[in-house]
């Protein structure tokens, strides 16, 4: 089944859809994006992804409107794309103009929409647990808009994986954790749940929202308060990642020291089988 692109109003091959050169997103990033995962070819809380791009928008002063009827694009492609475990990735970009700092009224965004296969994540990965490291967040301290200005998190993502970690964990100048570059963090500390706060810090994650009514259904206690990198290697008993790809990933070490036992934890994975069940229930597959 085909992997397709959405750009503007018309649905093409991926390699035929090109933006042109002084779009705003290209120069400047001037753009936002969201990753909405395909269960059975069903998008996954679509409407809270658009939501969040939609409060993105009014941060940033862009006319998402005229961006047209995200819902009905991203049904459309898809349907169109008619894959099964994939991805829809969504960025609206601010227009095309010749280039400007200064924020030009009346453009029409740059729509572009594309349909992926997604390698499912080997159940032997989470069974196994993954390995982090952690690194700076250097990114704005805007971090509940999904923009597509990635530079730090790329570089630390990169790092990341190349020495084996599934992503890299970020901490402010305090040692305060945010999360981390494609995904939240948890830990459990004293049989509680803990996670940074949804403010300007952090994206508020789809998947960290499924994790914590997860926790509710679960009568699992969680708070979300900030927590440093010193009691996460002191005081958490286990520890995991939220995102879209890997919905709840246990994390077993940080910097190479272990966390709790250095296995995945029981929680994180009663939240993995609970998160499951939601997807199972809304897209009729997991
Ligand atoms: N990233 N934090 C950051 C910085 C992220 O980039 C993401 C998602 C998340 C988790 O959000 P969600 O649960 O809605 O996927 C948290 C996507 C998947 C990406 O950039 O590819």
């Amino acid at each position: 089944m085909p992997e397709l692109a959405y750009l503007n109003g018309e649905f093409m091959a991926i390699e035929e859809a090109m933006v042109p050169v002084e779009d705003r997103g290209l120069q400047f990033g001037d753009s936002l994006y969201e990753v909405v995962r395909l269960y059975g070819g069903e998008p996954f809380r679509l409407g809270p992804h658009l939501d969040r791009m939609r409060r993105g928008a009014e941060v940033i002063g862009m006319d998402l409107a005229a961006a047209g009827d995200l819902d009905e694009i991203m049904q459309e492609l898809a349907l169109r794309s008619n894959l099964d475990t994939a991805f829809l990735y969504l960025q609206v970009t601010r227009g095309v103009c010749p280039r400007n700092h200064l924020i030009p009224e009346d453009l029409d965004p740059t729509v572009i929409a594309t349909a992926r296969k997604l390698e499912a994540i080997p159940e032997e990965k989470y069974s196994r647990g993954s390995v982090a490291f952690t690194r700076p967040d250097l990114r704005w301290a805007r971090r509940d808009v999904k923009a597509t200005t990635l530079l730090p998190n790329i570089m630390s993502r990169s790092e990341a994986i190349k020495r084996g970690g599934y992503d890299a964990v970020h901490y402010e100048e305090d040692g305060t954790i945010t999360e981390g570059s494609v995904s939240n963090f948890f830990c459990v500390i004293d049989g509680v749940i803990r996670t940074h706060p949804a403010n300007e810090r952090i994206l508020s994650g789809i998947s960290r929202a499924t994790v914590l009514e997860c926790a509710e259904d679960l009568d699992i206690p969680y708070r979300e308060s900030p927590f440093s990198i010193d009691e996460l290697m002191e005081d958490a008993t286990e520890a995991f990642f939220s995102d879209t790809y890997s919905e709840v990933m246990p994390v077993t070490h940080v910097d190479g020291e272990g966390i709790g036992d250095g296995a995945p934890g029981p929680i994180a994975q009663r939240l993995r089988a609970a998160f499951r069940d939601v997807v199972r229930r809304e897209t009729g597959s997991a």
